[in-house]
């Protein structure tokens, strides 16, 4: 099981260099339908991913706290709006998204 968040972890590593540089999502964003909700530097239904990013960038401790917050939802952070739970991604998954918003540029 290690392992194989390991070598999930380092093909992330590997996806969010390509994806940062093309400021496009990965494809599990785009599976997972995020992209219904939010783009990279705009507003959507939900925050950009850059206007997260500035948020926490600071904050590694909130990684999993989002993560959690990705799969299970939840409201109050950025405004009224929920998001809904998420639960096609689990927590590891939710964290190569987490770690995707980290990695990107101000
Ligand atoms: C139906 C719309 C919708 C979808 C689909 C959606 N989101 Fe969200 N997302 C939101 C809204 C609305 C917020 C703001 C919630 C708040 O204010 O607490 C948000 C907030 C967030 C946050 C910041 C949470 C915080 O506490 O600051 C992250 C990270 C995030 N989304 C990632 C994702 C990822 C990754 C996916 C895909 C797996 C996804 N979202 C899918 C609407 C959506």
């Amino acid at each position: 099981m290690k392992s194989i968040i390991v070598s999930m972890v380092a093909a992330a590593g590997l996806m969010v260099a390509g994806s940062a540089l093309a400021a496009d999502m990965p494809d599990l964003a785009k599976k997972s339908n995020c992209t219904a909700c939010h783009a990279i530097d705009k507003k959507v239904v939900g925050p950009s991913w850059k206007d997260i990013s500035k948020k926490y960038k600071g904050d590694a401790s909130a990684k999993a706290k989002l993560a959690t917050k990705i799969v299970k939802g939840g409201s109050g952070v950025w405004g009224a709006m929920p998001m809904p739970a998420n639960p096609k991604i689990d927590e590891a998954g939710a964290m190569i998204l987490v770690d995707f918003i980290y990695s990107l540029p101000d």
